[in-house]
């Protein structure tokens, strides 16, 4: 069996698949690593994924606590390792580890792994008062795991444009991902990110890309964007989430999901078995910006920027 599959070059040239099918947080998310929290079930879905054809692309973090059921699935499952791209990112908001490095080389161990494909900073909230290192000593560690092939790409994750300009005039090697909340209903997670990032080549990815569906509105049908989305659904004979994650690779941004049921694990896989019309991209863009922003994560700072996320 084989599958069509998409991928985005980066700025240094290499590929990524353009879709993360498990994404190992928010409904995995742990508070703490043990033998009591392991989760059967996070490894049956990982185990599940790594059987389906084509690269698997899974989404990993330090303060997921998930460590242990991602290095089983991948310990027990046959996939080649070149057949599987694994993202992971070092805590920012909860010191978990001395720094980055420090933080990659514990979930190497972990996941038992020589690499990843991707290493991102969690967010831009590095200080020396919390950290002992600032933001920019951060991203030199980033560097240095990125010569020692540590991380075959390394990026950054919330980060606000003055976030990113603060890493630009500093580094050797650029950010090659920002991966930032982006879905219909919020389109900017901060002021202008979306234009950046793209005029500076840092491929964007797209956490909670189903947030309309997660969260939907109590008249949502008799909403215009929900019953354009239906329709199109219809008209490729896929569903609703196909619809909004095709939109967001057809917007030029990776996107990264997760579900408890294998067969919408599966459906990601298989996303690209049809195409959206240039025309369609651009009403359900247009029908997303007409919503308010809905925000799900990181509303404690970036809550005041909601009246700026839903611009172009
Ligand atoms: N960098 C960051 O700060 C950050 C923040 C948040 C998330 N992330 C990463 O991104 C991953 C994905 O985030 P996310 O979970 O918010 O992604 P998402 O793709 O927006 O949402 C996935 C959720 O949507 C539900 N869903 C799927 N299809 C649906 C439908 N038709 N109707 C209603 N609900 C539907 C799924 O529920 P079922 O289980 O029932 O299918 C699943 O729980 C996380 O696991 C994590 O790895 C990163």
């Amino acid at each position: 069996m084989t599958v069509n599959q998409e991928f985005f070059t980066l700025n240094n040239g290499k590929k990524m698949p353009a879709v993360a099918i498990i994404g190992t947080g928010t409904r995995w998310f742990k508070q703490e690593e043990t033998d009591k929290t392991f989760n059967n079930d996070l490894v049956e879905q990982i185990s599940k994924g790594l059987t389906l054809p084509g690269i698997v692309h899974i989404d990993a973090a330090e303060i997921y606590r998930t460590y242990p059921e991602v290095g089983k699935a991948l310990r027990e499952n046959k996939k080649p390792r070149d057949e599987i791209f694994i993202t992971d990112k070092y805590s920012t908001s909860l010191k978990i580890t001395e720094n980055p490095i420090v933080g990659l080389e514990t979930s190497l161990k972990k996941l038992d792994l020589e690499y990843v494909d991707l290493y991102l900073l969690h967010s831009p909230f590095i200080t020396v008062e919390k950290y002992g290192i600032s933001l920019e000593q951060a991203w030199k560690d980033m560097e240095t795991l990125y010569k020692q092939c540590k991380a075959k790409n390394i990026g950054v994750s919330n980060f606000a444009i003055e976030d990113l300009e603060r890493i630009l005039k500093v580094c050797e090697i650029k950010p090659q991902v920002n991966q930032i909340e982006f879905n219909a209903f919020l389109q900017n997670q901060t002021p202008g990110i979306f234009k950046f990032c793209q005029s500076h080549d840092i491929r964007l990815e797209a956490y909670s890309p189903l947030s309309p569906l997660q969260k939907k509105p109590d008249n949502y049908e008799s909403d215009p964007f929900y019953i354009y989305v239906a329709d199109i659904a219809k008209k490729y004979g896929k569903t609703d989430a196909q619809i909004l994650l095709r939109w967001v690779t057809k917007r030029g941004v990776v996107a990264v999901t997760t579900s408890s049921k294998f067969s919408r694990v599966q459906d990601a896989q298989n996303l690209f078995t049809f195409d959206l019309t240039q025309e369609e991209v651009d009403r359900i863009t247009e029908l997303g910006l007409a919503h308010p922003a809905q925000r799900l994560y990181w509303n404690d700072v970036y809550d005041k920027y909601n009246s700026e996320s839903q611009k172009q």
